[in-house]
This record gives C-alpha cells, sequence and structure tokens, in this order.
C-alpha cells in the first residue's frame, strides 16, 4: 500500500509526481467518490460554477484540471451554444472523461485531451472563461496557473477556481476536520486500491490558502474584481476574477 509524505514535507517536482500518481491510480472510482464522500454536494458545486459564466464573445469554455471532465460536461448540457475544451495531465482521467462525452453525444462541442495548466497551448484571448475545479489545490505553481487562464481568456472573460477549503474556525471548522482527517479516510479504503490518496487530499484541504490569501494571489496576476463565494458552510469556496485592460 502507498504512503506519502505530508504536503508540508514536499518538493514541487515530488508533488507534481504524486499528483500524477494518485489521479492515475483512482480514475476508475473518481466520480463514484466525489458524489459519496461529498453526499453529492460535487454536483451542486459545480452548477453553482457554471451558473455563474457570462458567454458574450468566443462562446468557448476552457476547464483546467478537467479530470473525468465533469465540469466541461455541466457547460456543455448548460450553454448549447458553447464549444468546451478541457485539458488534464492524467491521459486515465481524461480517458475515462472521453468516455463520458461520447456516450453523452457531445463530440462535436466538447474536446477533452492532455495537457498542462501551468503551461497551456492556446492563443491568447481564445475563450470568454476559464475554470479550474478542484485542481488549483494540486497545482504548486499557483501563479503560473493563474497567468496562463488569464492570458488565454478574452477582455472582460472570467477566471474562476472551485476549490474545497476549510471554514473559518469554530465548532463546524473542529468538526471538518475530524471528519477529513479521521473518517474521509477510513470510509475511502473500502473503496480505491489506494486509500493513501484520501489521506492526501485531506492534508491538502488543510494546507490550501485561506480565503483572503487565494484572492490576492488572483490579485496579484492582475485579475480584477476578483470575489470568493462560500459555498456548503465554507468547505467549498468558488473565486471568480475578470481580465480588464
Ligand atoms: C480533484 S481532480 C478534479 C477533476 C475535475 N476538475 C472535477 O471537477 O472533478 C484534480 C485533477 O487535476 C489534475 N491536475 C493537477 N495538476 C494539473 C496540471 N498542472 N495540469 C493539468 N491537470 C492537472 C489531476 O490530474 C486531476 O485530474
Amino acid at each position: 500500500m502507498r504512503g506519502y509524505p505530508s504536503v508540508k514535507e514536499m518538493n514541487d517536482d515530488q508533488r507534481i509526481g504524486i499528483v500524477k500518481d494518485i489521479f492515475a491510480s483512482v480514475t476508475d472510482k473518481y466520480d463514484f467518490l466525489n458524489r459519496f464522500l461529498s453526499l453529492r454536494r460535487d454536483v451542486a458545486w459545480r452548477k453553482s460554477t457554471v451558473s455563474e459564466m457570462n458567454y458574450f464573445q468566443t462562446y468557448r469554455f476552457l476547464d483546467v484540471a478537467t479530470g473525468t471532465g465533469e465540469l466541461a460536461l455541466d457547460c456543455a448540457n448548460t450553454y448549447e451554444s458553447v464549444k468546451v475544451t478541457g485539458v488534464d495531465f492524467v491521459q486515465e482521467m481524461v480517458d475515462n472523461g472521453i468516455e463520458k462525452v461520447q456516450t453523452q453525444g457531445l463530440e462535436n462541442r466538447v474536446d477533452l485531451k492532455f495537457g498542462d495548466g501551468t503551461n497551456l497551448e492556446f492563443d491568447d484571448n481564445s475563450f470568454d472563461v476559464a475554470a479550474i475545479a478542484f485542481g488549483i489545490r494540486n497545482i504548486p505553481d499557483k501563479i503560473k496557473a493563474l497567468s496562463e487562464m488569464k492570458r488565454v481568456i478574452v477582455d472582460n472573460g472570467q477566471v474562476m477556481a472551485l476549490e474545497l477549503t476549510t471554514p473559518t474556525p469554530g465548532l463546524w471548522r473542529n468538526f471538518y476536520g475530524f471528519y477529513l482527517n479521521g473518517i474521509l479516510p477510513k470510509l475511502a479504503k473500502w473503496f480505491t486500491k489506494n486509500p493513501a490518496a484520501y489521506e492526501y487530499l485531506a492534508d491538502s484541504i488543510m494546507n490550501f490558502p485561506t480565503r483572503k490569501e487565494f484572492v490576492s494571489l488572483m490579485e496579484s496576476v492582475g485579475l480584477k474584481n476578483c470575489k470568493a463565494i462560500p459555498l456548503t458552510f465554507g468547505i467549498c469556496t468558488l473565486y471568480i476574477g475578470e481580465k480588464q485592460v
């Protein structure tokens, strides 16, 4: 059975290797465990994200770290005139997503492919919206990823990051910490061959920047009107910023 060092002890290259290992090993159970461990909140959180999107020029959406394509598909099913591209650097996740695109008959509007969120292959000003759902936590160079998302969107376009966060200190935060560290890895053990992945999940959530810190990161790459919308008592947060010249 695998074991990973704590997030604080990993260097950036180690972390990238561990993230690739984790997602390649949990692909087949990924969607099921998301629904189960979040009590289907993940579905509602992505829907909230999609409902905040604004299409006005290119009618194109970029889903960074698309994984199994959940946000990409949500977007395509909500906005019928929008073309969607999703990139992820774990081919197993992309392949799983492509199967879902085919099952839903959306091949003409949804293109999922291999790609690195810190080095996007797209021209400047190619999309109205670039979003990342539950991915920015796993990217050590968050500034690079946010800058790349900003680069590829048009003026007045949106950069969005949906991420698991910790509630403000208090009873609820204590309970949530207990769930993340004590209960979640045990539940995951029943269903996946790599339960250490869910210890990493807890660790990475607890070590993610606070809302204020993450909004500052977005501002530091030049995004404007940045805001953080807490969801489900703050266990998830939707961050939105705009590109303005
Ligand atoms: C928790 S999953 C989220 C998947 C999907 N966005 C969702 O909403 O379910 C995180 C994904 O981020 C991907 N990822 C992490 N770092 C990446 C990077 N630098 N470039 C592309 N994908 C990355 C992983 O391979 C994994 O599929």
